[in-house]
This record gives structure tokens, C-alpha cells and sequence, in this order.
């Protein structure tokens, strides 16, 4: 670990990857910039003057680091998309898979960026999502739900970080039990990433990610719960907007096959960096 004051930042860099290899492989030379970055409060580790560095508390961050905590569970701060957001023990930390849903949003309303529009974060966590989207469009409103009410409290601390207070509202309510229903009939589009480990395999998830709360990742017996419900309920309001959710091939085969018994149109749907299912975009019959 680090003891001598007058090491190079170079130094500290070796020492950082040197402890880091054996737990995070190819992640342990991205994870020591952003260890380096938040000790010297700087967005851009090439800036760094060495003296700036507080030894102590990288020595304390790199404690808990090696016995397993995730970096983002530790600094309380995960990049997402293009931002650093506050994320705590109660919020999943935003995941670089979910990055897909903002970028094919903004494709589709970024030349709409006149008209106005308004945005259910559903399962908002940090709300990494809503706040990304409306951060890109002018007029975009976005609302934000989640149950647990820590959750919240982490996405309010995002909003004012990101100054979004003027176009968004924060709901706290099971799905849309507690969320008003004129409102919902308005929302032009609903983006939702909920939690969709079917139970079995959350019970085998490795140690890190089962840092992350097991309300923010348990999705019940086939991971299946919460897309079923909220389907559901918008089938039966015939809400008129559509709705992108983040999938996983964990859960495809029993989407497809639930959204063709119901007669819900998939707009589209796109893999992810590494090829996996990871969006789809759908409509509800309105008849
Ligand atoms: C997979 S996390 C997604 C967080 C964030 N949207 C993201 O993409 O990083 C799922 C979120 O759903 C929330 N959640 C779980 N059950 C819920 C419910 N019944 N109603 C509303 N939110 C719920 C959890 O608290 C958690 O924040």
C-alpha cells in the first residue's frame, strides 16, 4: 500500500495497479484513473499535481477495494453515459449495458427537440436514465418512480447535481400505484430498466454485484415480474406512448413469447457492445 508522501503520481499509479490486477483484470488500469481522479477531486487525471493526492485515504479506498467492495460502492460515484452520478448501498450503480437506452432515445427524439416531451423514468434507481435523457433535449419533462424511498433521495441528489429541478418530478409508489393516472395518460414515453434476474440466478450472482440492493435486481421465479405487470397495466389503460426497456438474454424467449400473446407490436429491438439482446422499444393496442 501507499506509505511515503513524496511518491510519484506514476508511483501511485504502479502501486494502485499492482493491487488491483489480481481482483479486476482488465478493468484495474480504468479503475486506478478513476481512484486517482476522485482523491485529487480532478475530472482529468492528466492534470494531477502529485501533491494534491491525499495518501491516506487512497490507502483506505484500496483496503476496501481488495476485499471486494465495487469501486462505485466505495467513492459513491459512477460515470454513466456522460456524467458522474451519485450512487450509494441503496441504488443498483448505473451499468455501461443501460447506456444503450439513452443512445437510441436521443437518436430517435433528438430532431423532435422543439416539440415537448414528457418522460416516465420508471424504476429510476439513480436515475441515470431520465436525467441523461433530458439533459440532451431542450424540452424534454421527465418524471421519475421507484419504491424504495433511498433510491429516491440518491436521484434527487442527481437532479439538483445536474440542475434538472425545472423539468422533473420525483414519485415514490409501487409501479404506478401512487402515480397519478391523467399524468400517466400523457407520458409520451416511458424508459425502465427493472429488475429482471430471475430468483435462482440472483441466488448465484457473484459477490460484487450482490452489492448492489436485491430490490434493484430480483425480478421474481423466470425474472419475468415486473415486465408482466407493468405490460399489463398499460395494456389495460391503452396508453398511447411507447415504452423502452432494457431486456437481457436471460428473459428474451419469455418476453417474445408474453408480448405475441398479447398482441404488443415490438417497434424494435437492438443488441448491445457485446452482442447481446439488451433494448426493445413497444407499443400497445389501442383498440
Ligand atoms: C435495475 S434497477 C434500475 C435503476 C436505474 N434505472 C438504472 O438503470 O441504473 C431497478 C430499480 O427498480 C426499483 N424498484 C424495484 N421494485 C419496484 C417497484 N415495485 N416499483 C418501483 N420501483 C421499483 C429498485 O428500487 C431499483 O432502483
Amino acid at each position: 500500500m501507499l506509505s511515503n508522501n513524496y511518491l510519484s503520481k506514476l508511483d501511485i499509479k504502479k502501486i494502485l495497479l499492482k493491487n488491483l490486477n489480481s481482483i479486476t483484470g482488465s478493468q484495474a488500469e480504468q479503475e486506478s484513473q478513476i481512484m486517482i481522479s476522485y482523491l485529487s477531486k480532478s475530472e482529468n487525471n492528466l492534470d494531477i499535481n502529485n501533491s494534491e493526492i491525499d495518501k491516506e485515504l487512497i490507502n483506505k479506498i484500496l483496503n476496501e477495494r481488495v476485499k471486494g467492495k465495487p469501486l462505485a460502492k466505495i467513492i459513491n460515484e459512477k460515470g454513466f453515459w456522460k456524467k458522474v452520478f451519485y450512487t450509494d448501498d441503496y441504488t443498483l450503480d448505473p451499468r455501461a449495458d443501460s447506456e444503450l437506452l439513452v443512445e437510441q432515445l436521443l437518436i430517435d427524439y433528438k430532431k423532435n427537440n422543439q416539440k415537448h416531451l414528457k418522460l416516465l423514468d420508471l424504476c429510476c434507481g439513480t436515475g441515470c436514465l431520465g436525467i441523461s435523457i433530458i439533459d440532451e433535449l431542450d424540452n424534454a419533462f421527465c418524471d421519475f418512480i421507484d419504491v424504495s424511498e433511498h433510491a429516491l433521495t440518491a436521484c434527487k441528489k442527481n437532479i439538483i447535481k445536474f440542475k434538472q429541478q425545472q423539468k422533473t418530478k420525483i414519485f415514490h409508489s409501487n409501479l404506478f400505484e401512487n402515480y397519478p393516472i391523467n399524468r400517466l395518460r400523457n407520458i409520451d414515453f416511458i424508459v425502465c430498466n427493472p429488475p429482471y434476474i430471475p430468483t435462482r440466478n440472483y441466488l448465484n450472482l457473484n459477490k460484487e454485484t450482490l452489492h448492489d440492493p436485491r430490490i434493484s435486481l430480483d425480478g421474481g421465479k423466470l425474472g419475468m415480474d415486473y415486465y408482466v405487470k407493468i405490460i399489463n397495466f398499460l395494456i389495460s389503460l391503452k396508453f398511447k406512448g411507447v415504452v423502452y426497456f432494457e431486456i437481457d438474454p436471460i428473459i428474451t424467449k419469455n418476453m417474445y413469447k408474453f408480448l405475441l400473446e398479447k398482441g404488443v407490436k415490438i417497434v424494435y429491438k437492438k443488441t448491445d457492445y457485446l452482442n447481446l439482446d439488451r433494448l426493445i422499444k413497444i407499443k400497445f393496442p389501442t383498440i
